[in-house]
């Protein structure tokens, strides 16, 4: 089999275990939650996402050893977990203001803003106790168990991904310098794309040096990855991309407001080959590795 079918076999082959993870985590929510919270969590998280960061972490997981399970997909379903808990935010109209996500119109909009904005935060420890069930059923140190949701929670929180929001709503027609562009964007999005592939290596055990080229990886392409997530809401319909393009109107400071479209593509390609060279050096350059960062930059949606 050619890798380009290769990689579209195993994307989809991985996504399809990954939402049937996620199933089990919306059975198992709705034991738990008030219907009130558990309608908008089901909604989305079964809403129709890529599963990038599930599936970069089984990917991850893979290529440092692991033997796959079903507690596998559990344990990176709880990154997209974080990952929904993230769009629920931020589409509310205190953040980004969206009507659409997924091809679908947004929680808070089919719900109520006020159980969206508690639905969401409610995904949070959620998270780490999905997390927590998955690794009970592996072979690990407990330092090594303690390591994964601390990751999980360092990727989520003020040093990441909610830090990167605050960031990103603090930079709206503010004209940063590269450098804070580049800590906003790590923090937003980077943060959890990188902790996928770190907790994948963790959950295999992998040797130090692995550990530390997939984090390069992760850190590279995640960067890579929401330069293209900018350059798509500068260019893409709402059509195709099934959110409606808002940075302009909101005067977002990204790539493409920084370096504009060109020299924006220019980099993230940059990023792209910085994030391949990290895992090549550690023997770890699985063809899949560099088709699906070809992926994220030539997805379109
Ligand atoms: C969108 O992420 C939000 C960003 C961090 C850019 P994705 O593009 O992975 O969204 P889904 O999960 O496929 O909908
Ligand atoms: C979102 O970035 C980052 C998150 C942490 C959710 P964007 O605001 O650009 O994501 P989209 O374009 O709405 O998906
Ligand atoms: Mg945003
Ligand atoms: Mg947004
Ligand atoms: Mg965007």
């Amino acid at each position: 089999m050619d890798v380009e079918s290769d990689l579209k076999t195993f994307l989809t082959v991985e996504k399809e275990k990954v939402e049937e993870s996620l199933d089990s985590f919306s059975s198992w929510i709705q034991k738990r939650l008030p219907s009130r919270y558990s309608g908008p969590v089901c909604y989305s998280v079964m809403g129709e996402g890529k599963r990038l960061r599930p599936i970069l972490c089984v990917l991850g997981y893979r290529a440092t050893g692991g033997s796959l399970n079903s507690d596998m997909y559990d344990l990176a379903s709880s990154i997209e977990v974080i990952h929904t808990y993230s769009l629920m935010h931020d589409d509310l109209p205190c953040m980004d203001d969206a009507d659409l996500r997924r091809g679908r119109t947004t929680p808070h909009r089919v719900f109520g803003h006020e159980d969206v904005v508690k639905a969401a935060v409610l995904l949070i420890p959620s998270a780490s106790l999905w997390a927590l069930k998955a690794l009970e059923n592996f072979v690990l140190t407990d330092s090594i168990k303690r390591k994964i949701i601390k990751e999980l929670n360092g990727a989520s929180g003020a040093g990441g991904m909610v830090g990167g929001q605050y960031l990103d709503l603090l930079a709206e027609s503010e004209n940063l310098t590269p450098e804070d562009m580049q800590a906003l964007h790590q923090k937003k999005t980077g943060a959890l794309l990188r902790a996928s592939l770190t907790i994948g290596a963790l959950a295999a055990n992998a040797e130090q040096d692995q550990l530390e080229s997939l984090e390069a990886f992760g850190h590279w392409l995640g960067l890579a990855f929401q330069i293209k997530d900018d350059l798509l809401d500068a260019t893409a319909s709402t059509e195709d991309l099934g959110k409606q393009p808002s940075d302009r109107i909101h005067s977002k400071s990204t790539y493409v407001s920084l370096y504009g479209i060109e020299r924006a593509s220019q980099i993230a390609l940059e990023m792209k080959d910085r994030a391949l060279e990290s895992i090549c050096s550690a023997g770890l350059d699985d063809a899949r590795f560099i088709k699906l960062a070809d992926y994220v930059l030539e997805r379109t949606k």
